[in-house]
């Protein structure tokens, strides 16, 4: 590990986290200034704007890093522990720098390490923050809410400020504080978060979550590990980004069991040591660029990327008419020619199809020839990035209620939606505005796809999840321009 350090008034220096991330921007740079002369000269694009020419299949190999669904829990946990953590593999994504941001306001001292990728987290002297500079991170993202348990058990009290991430639904906490309040916390509600303190200490509970939602159960992992007696967690998610938090605190001391039937128990321990862990691998991005290979009948491999958490996708993606190979190192995803086919799909908690898939994967629906339908049971607001697929020649309805005369394998919830896609439809270039993560990707995918220009504005919402995506765009032998 080198020596340099991060603290909060160094919040700034956090942005430069590997000497990787670094080269990479570079040559990302260097891309983009090629990408530009090409053009002829500087288009006056704001950094947050790329154009992109579409029709070309995207084809060549990128890499996958950590997941940001574990990398940033897993900084949460390294607070629970009484010595360093040492987390590999970390994307450098904008919801990683918020969450180095916040642990950094607490007095986690973050270093990194001269592996690319590589964190090391000590939280030696975790403090309680001013609330006005946790408050300048309020709306950013949705992990402060993670904070609860650790901060409780560490300094009795915590601040949370109003959290950020995707306009995707209402996305409310109830299940997180009612589990809190299961624990022994009191929470009182201010304008601008929360506050929460437990003036009995923590203590393990019976909770039965109503759904089973990935960040709650994360919640209950974090808070109960060092709650007095056993925890009884029914009805708990079980992502794999879920069964490798719970290897990370494992790794820390904890002794936790995962039971058939959603049922996770846990056994409280006094104290945690730090952890060393390679995160797992994004999912999300990966399945991203598969459909992008797929929507825009190119070839590539994704490296880093493992077969068994990809299972669900890569049945769908097989009956659509997509073709992969299964390497040691990583998963090739192609277009092998021919008509692309319509599927029904619901998305569903895992082991089911993720509801972060479906729209990378709504775009290469539109070249499929037939009907396809999404019935989202995750959320009950993401097909708001269909708009622009219409714009843009797609044929989408979205029916805002679902489709109720429809059978369905997954209970249906008081709220869903479903798109309908009918395909095949050409598309062409359109000025479009990224309105949320996985549905800005799924704009690029359609303005790679589209015959013609697209100017797609609010990039930096990409950023959040997706690591260098500019550069792996240049990899893959895009067209377009981009100008930081
Ligand atoms: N829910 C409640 N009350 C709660 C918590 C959740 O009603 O207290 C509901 C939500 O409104 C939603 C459902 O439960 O309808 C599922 O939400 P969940 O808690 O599982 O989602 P999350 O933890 O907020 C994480 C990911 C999401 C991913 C979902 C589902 C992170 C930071 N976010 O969100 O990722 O879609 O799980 O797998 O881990 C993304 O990466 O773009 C993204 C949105």
């Amino acid at each position: 590990m080198t020596k340099q350090t991060v603290n909060e008034a160094e919040l700034e220096a956090v942005e430069q986290v590997s000497a990787e991330a670094a080269a990479a921007e570079e040559s990302e740079a260097a891309g983009r200034k090629l990408d530009a002369q090409k053009a002829g000269a500087r288009v006056g694009l704001t950094s947050d704007e790329i154009i992109i020419n579409g029709g070309r299949p995207l084809k060549g190999r990128i890499e996958v890093r950590g997941a940001k669904n574990l990398a940033t829990k897993a900084m949460v946990a390294a607070l629970l522990g009484k010595t360093p953590s040492v987390l590999r593999n970390v994307p450098n994504i904008s919801d990683v720098r918020v969450v180095a941001g916040l642990l950094a306001l607490h007095g986690v001292l973050i270093t990194r390490g001269e592996q690319a990728g590589e964190w090391r987290l000590d939280p030696s002297n975790v403090e309680v923050a001013h609330q006005a500079d946790i408050d300048a991170h309020a709306g950013s993202s949705r992990i402060p809410i993670l904070f609860c348990g650790p901060l409780l058990h560490r300094l009795g009290e915590a601040f949370i400020p109003d959290l950020g991430g995707c306009r995707i639904g209402d996305r409310p906490i109830d299940f997180h504080l009612d589990a809190l309040r299961n624990f022994g916390a009191v929470i009182e509600k201010l304008p601008s978060g929360i506050s929460l303190t437990a003036p009995n200490g923590l203590k393990g509970a019976n909770i039965e979550l109503p759904y089973p939602s990935v960040g709650a159960t994360e919640q209950v992992l974090l808070t109960a590990v060092l709650a007095e007696g056993q925890t009884e967690l029914r009805n708990a998610a079980i992502e794999p980004e879920i069964v490798d938090l719970i290897c990370i605190l494992q790794k820390m001391g904890a002794i936790i069991s995962m039971e058939p039937n959603r049922v996770i128990f846990i056994e409280g321990v006094p104290e945690l040591r730090g952890y060393d862990h390679r995160a797992i691998f994004d999912r999300n991005e990966a399945a991203s660029w598969a459909a992008a290979a797929l929507a825009t009948k190119g070839d590539v491999f994704v490296g880093g990327v493992e077969q068994e958490e990809m299972m669900t996708f890569l049945n769908v993606f097989r009956k659509v008419g997509g073709d992969f190979d299964v390497h040691d190192d990583g998963i090739r995803f192609w277009h092998p020619g021919g008509a692309l086919k319509p599927v029904t799909i619901e998305t569903d908690v895992h082991p089911g199809f993720m509801t972060d898939w479906q729209q990378p994967l709504v775009v290469a629906l539109t070249q499929a020839e037939g009907q396809s339908t999404i019935h989202e049971t995750v959320y009950e607001n993401r097909f708001g990035f269909t708009d622009a697929l219409v714009k843009m020649g797609a044929d989408i309805v979205v029916y805002k209620e679902g489709l109720h005369d429809e059978a369905r394998r997954v209970k249906r919830r008081e709220f869903e939606q479903a798109a309908v896609i009918t395909g095949p439809t050409p598309l062409h270039g359109a000025d479009i505005e990224v309105p949320d993560l996985r549905g800005g990707f799924s704009h690029l995918i359609a303005a790679l796809t589209a015959e013609g220009q697209s100017k797609v504005t609010n990039l930096g919402i990409i950023s959040r999840g997706y690591e260098n995506f500019i550069e792996k765009l240049r990899l893959l032998g895009a067209d377009f321009v981009y100008e930081s």
